[in-house]
């Protein structure tokens, strides 16, 4: 039987190319994608689309059964920076929409499920250079918090109910599709948008601050690689490291400069500051390199292109 994906969230800056590679992938009426409000228009025209709320387990229920959905990727979340402002409505959001995806797999109605973490649940006792999958978590932001305690729950339904669930915590993904919603590392991408429109940008974070990022393309990749591997290689049920690249925002300025020579960055640090100041560096990911044979793509250059030639056209 063909497999029926759900995405919740699917509109954000992940579901919407999430979407549309499963789509590509699978084919465009097995993929259903689901937020609380609409996505861009490409998406919306590139398959079915229901509007949920991933709070609500009985409308989850309901599309679950009525599409014979087998997998359901958890895109919902509220962001670091957001979740910061709003601490109980981002517990809320990202832990129930946990709960109810685990539950609907504990019950059997649907058979995999796909739940992102994030480098926020390192925290400032974490060693910050080359970060050990296993070490000493703790997170010091709320979406940290949600973050580090998904992970155990994720855990947990993989030990008590043999739930088969998979999980990464990326790290601060770039993207020219669609904006960024919310995160520490938004900079990344609005320094390109900005390079091209106006030379100039202020950056919310200081110049030294190195931060582990990724290109879509590859968290894409991985998210697929990761769903499409053998239970048996899964060793880790809470979620894997990842790595492809870290910078600093003088070093993406750089990049920047070697294409654009008259662009320039000034630094505003906010209270985002913090939250990067708590975050790690850099990343191991080789247990996901040896358990489902990740390996990364796309370096600091060849993301400075991708953007910034997409972006001008
Ligand atoms: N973008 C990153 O750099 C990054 C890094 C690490 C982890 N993550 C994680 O990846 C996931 C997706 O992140 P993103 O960057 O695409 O976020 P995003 O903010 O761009 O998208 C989240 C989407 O969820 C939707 N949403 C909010 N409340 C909802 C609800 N109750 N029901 C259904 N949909 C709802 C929003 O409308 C939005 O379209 C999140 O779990 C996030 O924590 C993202």
């Amino acid at each position: 039987m063909q497999k029926s994906i759900l995405i919740l969230g699917a509109c954000g800056q992940i579901g919407t190319e999430l979407t549309y590679a499963l789509r590509e992938k699978y084919g465009d009426n097995t993929i259903i994608a689901s937020d609380i409000r609409e996505g861009n228009e490409s998406l919306m025209d590139s398959g079915p689309f229901e509007l949920l709320d991933a709070t609500d387990y009985n409308a989850l229920e309901e599309v679950v059964a009525y599409y014979e959905i087998s997998e359901v990727y958890l895109m919902a979340a509220m962001l670091s920076a957001t979740a910061e402002k709003f601490p109980m409505r981002a517990w809320n959001l990202n832990m129930n929409s946990l709960f109810n995806v685990l539950n609907l797999a504990k019950e059997k109605k649907i058979d995999k499920v796909f739940w992102p973490s994030s480098i926020a649940v390192f925290g400032s006792n974490t060693p910050s250079e080359n970060t050990p999958q296993n070490t000493i978590m703790e997170p010091s932001t709320v979406y940290g918090i949600s973050k580090q305690s998904g992970e155990r729950w994720c855990n947990y339904y993989f030990n008590k109910y043999g739930v088969d669930v998979r999980s990464i915590r990326y790290p601060g993904l770039i993207s020219w599709k669609t904006m960024p919603g919310g995160g520490t590392t938004d900079y990344a991408i609005e320094i390109y948008h900005k390079a091209l429109t106006s030379k100039t940008y202020t950056c919310f974070l200081e110049k030294d601050t190195k931060l582990p990022m990724m290109f879509m393309d590859d968290a894409i990749r991985a998210t697929l690689l990761l769903m499409e591997s053998d239970s048996e290689d899964i060793k880790i049920r809470s979620s894997y490291n990842l790595a492809a690249m870290s910078f600093s925002p003088e070093e993406i300025a750089d990049s920047i400069q070697s294409r654009i020579p008259d662009f320039n960055i000034t630094y505003d640090p906010d209270f985002r500051q913090e939250i990067a100041d708590s975050w790690p560096n850099s990343i191991d990911d080789s247990q996901a390199r040896i358990d489902w044979g990740w390996k990364s793509e796309f370096d600091l250059e060849k993301t400075t292109a991708e953007m910034l030639d997409n972006l001008a056209k």
